[in-house]
């Protein structure tokens, strides 16, 4: 089931507001990611967009509500219609986040972060190979953000990140920005982090902006990239060399023109750390 990690360039999260400018523009961006419950409606105006989207830029896919974390029982119903999303969409991966959402059936909306004990370690594994069986491929695990650690605890956030995506055999969307929140948040060494994952899995990267307070920083998607985050991406680079990367933004979102500027900055930081990056581009 293993999938070849491939490089696709520079790409986008692809957002309504934008769905005109990149039909009728066509601009130079190498990839998009859509988040898939909103495409989940056969028919309607997102997949009338998203259809004439397709014929000219690869797809990822990238879900919120796998809750692939949870005590509940999978959805099947969920799990499904994105099987079928797949199945229209034909995208180069799908992806979710290592996280809960639901409990006791109760819909958080929120990507909240596990224990990350032994037993959960188990757990969670268990699942996304439960979900690659039934997709028939590879999926991509996300990083969230936190706010809290548990009691429980029985080792940090990336050795549990690694240890899923190891024996789950899945792959690595790793979320620059949530590393560097997370690390603040929690006062660790977001370099510690990096170092200890393997290249290997690492398939995707996401950079975003957030809201910083001082004493915490909040994971809103709605601002510019800021400095701190391109100096781990920098890092990252370093460490895992050509890596899909692509911006999110979901709230204050500027001009389709202004977010392909911001897209120019990760593709010249990475000129600059890898020559001829984009030669290597493989869609
Ligand atoms: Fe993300």
């Amino acid at each position: 089931m293993t999938i070849l990690k491939k490089f696709l360039g520079f790409g986008l999260g692809l957002r309504t507001n934008h769905y005109n400018d990149v039909i009728e523009q066509k601009p130079d961006v190498d990839w998009f990611e859509i988040i898939s419950e909103n495409y989940m409606v056969a028919g309607g105006k997102p997949r009338y967009y998203l259809d004439q989207i397709r014929e000219n830029y690869p797809i990822v896919m990238h879900g919120v509500s796998m809750s692939i974390g949870s005590t509940d029982p999978l959805n099947i119903e969920y799990l499904t219609k994105l099987k079928t999303l797949i199945a229209d969409v034909q995208p180069e991966w799908f992806s979710d986040h290592l996280c809960f959402t639901s409990v006791g059936g109760v819909n958080s909306h929120d990507l909240l972060p596990l224990p990350y004990t032994e037993e959960s370690l188990t757990h969670v594994v268990e699942r996304i190979k439960q979900v690659q069986d039934f997709m028939g491929r590879q999926m991509l695990m996300e990083n969230v953000s936190s706010y809290l650690t548990y009691k429980t605890d029985e080792m940090n956030e990336w050795q549990f990140y690694r240890e899923v995506c190891e024996q789950a055999d899945c792959r690595m969307l790793l979320d620059i920005n949530n590393i560097y929140v997370s690390a603040r948040n929690h006062d660790f060494d977001a370099m510690e982090y990096l170092r200890s994952l393997n290249p290997e899995r690492v398939q995707q990267f996401h950079l975003a902006g957030h809201s910083d307070f001082g004493d915490y920083v909040v994971d809103t998607h709605d601002h510019d990239v800021p400095d701190p985050v391109w100096q781990l991406y920098k890092e990252a680079l370093k460490l895992f060399g050509p890596v899909s990367t692509m911006i999110e933004r979901d709230a204050n979102i500027p001009s389709f023109a202004d977010l392909t500027a911001e897209l120019n900055i990760a593709r010249n930081i990475a000129e600059q750390h890898i020559p001829n990056i984009r030669s290597q581009i493989e869609a």
